[in-house]
């Protein structure tokens, strides 16, 4: 490193080297999604996982979305900043517990959302996103029972669009999503009466009740960005603020403060710093490593998803 390089610099200098593509997730700090190749929701980010030129992929997110990448680059090296990067929801359902669901039920589909462990994905017929939930679930035959792991609001959600009544839903839960609640949804309006509403369906029902539209992360920018509507309230993560002041300038965004930390961040995401990303590039760790058999057989419902969407 030279003396007056700055952090970015060594950043863009180390990637050049290892021929590395930097993904970001929407929910990562600013400063590094101005450093990203692509920025863009968990779908997004897999497809570009899948179509890539180098040797390196540097995954700003957290650690499922880097096992995803690694399943769909074999032969690559995926390293994510902070190895700690986690998420509830990959949390709430270990793989035992899953195998013991389908040994008493061995003909019900499960559908798995991306927020998963890479172990989970193998014991899946097919994953889903927050993106395309409805377009996979609505894929599989209607005399089918489907358990939709692991996220209870996503899936309940689900589960009210496609009219499907033999969907069954895992009990787990996002831990910003699920405490923005809609007693603080309906503070903000109060105070901003005109502004609509964009929500994540990882929210609870009664917050998605009052949305006037909801959708994943990068749909929710999409939405906000075309509609002519001045003021949003956004029930999301507050790192979609980045690409939403880029693309409406001059609209203004009010984010929600969860019940929990009365905040409106990742705190998985947000273990990711330009620091660490750029120790990640210089030593490649922390690295995904998984077994072959492991990626064989994960990779098979998340190509049949890649294939839908
Ligand atoms: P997206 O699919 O919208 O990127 O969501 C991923 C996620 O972790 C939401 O909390
Ligand atoms: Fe997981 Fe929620 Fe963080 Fe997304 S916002 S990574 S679902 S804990």
């Amino acid at each position: 490193m030279l003396a007056t390089q700055t952090l970015a610099e060594e950043i863009v200098d180390l990637k050049r080297k290892r021929r590395a593509i930097l993904l970001a997730h929407h929910y990562q700090e600013p400063e590094i999604q101005e450093l990203a190749d692509a920025v863009g929701d968990s779908l997004e980010l897999a497809r570009k996982a899948r179509d890539f030129e180098g040797d390196v992929i540097a995954f700003c997110g957290v650690w499922f979305m880097a096992e995803t990448a690694k399943v769909l680059n074999p032969n690559r090296i995926v390293v994510v900043p902070d190895r700690e990067a986690g998420c509830s929801l990959v949390d709430a359902c270990p793989v035992e517990q899953l195998r013991a669901y389908k040994r008493r039920y061995p003909d019900h589909v499960i559908v798995s959302y991306i927020n998963t462990s890479v172990e989970v994905k193998a014991e899946s017929d097919i994953l889903c996103t927050s993106r395309n939930a409805v377009k996979v679930v609505n894929s599989i035959p209607r005399d089918k029972t489907i358990l939709f792991v692991p996220d209870i609001n996503l899936g309940n959600y689900v589960k009210r669009q496609t009219g499907r009544e033999n969907l069954r839903v895992w009990q787990g839960a996002c831990i910003v999503h699920a405490t923005f609640s809609a007693r603080r949804v309906a503070a903000i309006k109060t105070q901003h009466p005109g502004a609509l509403v964009a929500a994540h369906p990882e929210c609870p029902k009664e917050t998605l009740a009052m949305a006037d539209f909801v959708g994943s992360t990068s749909a929710i920018i999409e939405w906000c960005t075309r509609h002519p509507a001045e003021e949003f309230i956004v029930v999301t993560e507050s790192g979609v603020l980045y690409s939403l002041e880029r693309l409406a300038p001059g609209k203004r965004f009010y984010f929600v403060a969860n019940e929990q930390c009365n905040c409106s961040e990742c705190p998985y995401m947000k273990r990711n710093t330009l620091e660490k990303l750029r120790d990640a590039l210089l030593r490649l760790e922390p690295r995904v490593e998984l077994e072959p058999e492991l990626i064989r057989r994960a990779l098979v419902p998340i190509e049949r998803m890649l294939a839908l969407s």
